[in-house]
């Protein structure tokens, strides 16, 4: 079997289409401008490229946005302080504080001075608590993504045996408390590995619908995958720079020969990256029309 390619690319180009719209709608009928704060702090390349597409996206969406770069050495002091400032301004309806911070910041307490009603990334405890009892306003944006490919896919996942590997803040913990709620896009018997886990290829082979972020280079090989699974790559590993002089990028699972046995596959580039950034639109449009009282 040669899986399907799930393109990311062509989804987020999809939904970034009726955002457009929706944005257009809410300017004309309520005056509203969805506002976005991007925060970069340092140099970090990867980061700069993340936040540069970012804004990139907001302004093509027609937002009003705001890029703010800070140097490594900022104390945490300051930052939360120029966190407060955008809580208080009614023009941004959301705040992106890029992760990783600095090691002498503690990223927790940057990410508990957001207000949560301008946490658009989903990460304040407050949006975390809200996710797991099944009334979410925000979910962080690359599991949303994910759950937006396997909708838009067609991919069933009421009933499905789900296995994520990885347990991180930003991923792994919060797809499978996504898919583990009930309702549509949900209601899977999840199974969360890590780097504990005693013989992983077990774990991964039951699996309906295998989700990895895993942060390694080709963690999974065909051997770990069931035939006819779908697997989502989360993985954005730089393994070199191209002659263009652009990183090269690959992902958590060893694409060319998993692609010969799953039924669904997301590549690297291409997959989950493009739906992470339009996933920050779609929750910066839904915190902008809450702030207006208008039903997101
Ligand atoms: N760094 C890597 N992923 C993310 C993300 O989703 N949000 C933020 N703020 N930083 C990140």
């Amino acid at each position: 079997m040669t899986a399907k390619i799930i393109s990311g690319a062509e989804i987020a180009r999809e939904i970034r289409e009726e955002l457009k719209r929706e944005v257009a709608i809410l300017g004309e009928k309520h005056g509203v401008v969805p506002g976005l704060v991007t925060i970069l702090v340092g140099e970090n390349p990867a980061s700069v490229s993340y936040v540069t597409a970012k804004q990139q996206a907001a302004k093509a969406l027609g937002f009003y946005s705001l890029q703010v770069n800070e140097p490594e050495t900022i104390s945490e002091e300051n930052l939360e302080e120029l966190v407060n400032t955008y809580n208080r301004n009614s023009l941004i309806h959301g705040i992106l504080v890029q992760l990783p911070l600095p090691s002498h910041i503690n990223e927790s307490a940057v990410l508990h001075a957001v207000d949560p009603r301008k946490d658009v990334d989903g990460f304040h405890p407050v949006n975390v608590g809200k996710l797991m009892i099944g009334e979410a306003d925000f979910i962080p944006c690359t599991p949303a993504g994910i759950q937006q490919l396997l909708l838009r896919t067609g991919i069933e996942t009421d009933g499905a045996e789900v296995v994520v590997v990885g347990r991180s803040n930003i991923v792994g913990k919060p797809i499978a408390n996504i898919l583990l709620q009930k309702g549509k896009g949900a209601n899977a018997t999840v199974t969360v590995c890590h780097t504990r886990t005693r013989n992983l290829a077990e774990h991964t082979k039951r699996a309906d619908i295998l989700i990895v972020a895993a942060g390694k280079p080709k963690a999974i090989t065909a051997d770990m995958v069931r035939e006819g699974a779908v697997v989502i790559d989360v993985g954005v590993n730089r393994i070199g720079v191209s002659e263009s002089g652009k990183a090269k990028l690959c992902g958590d699972v060893d694409f060319e020969r998993v692609k010969e046995k799953a039924g669904a596959i997301t590549p690297v580039p291409g997959g989950v990256g493009p739906m992470t950034i339009t996933m920050l639109m779609m929750n910066t449009v839904k915190a902008a029309k809450i702030a207006a009282g208008i039903k997101p």
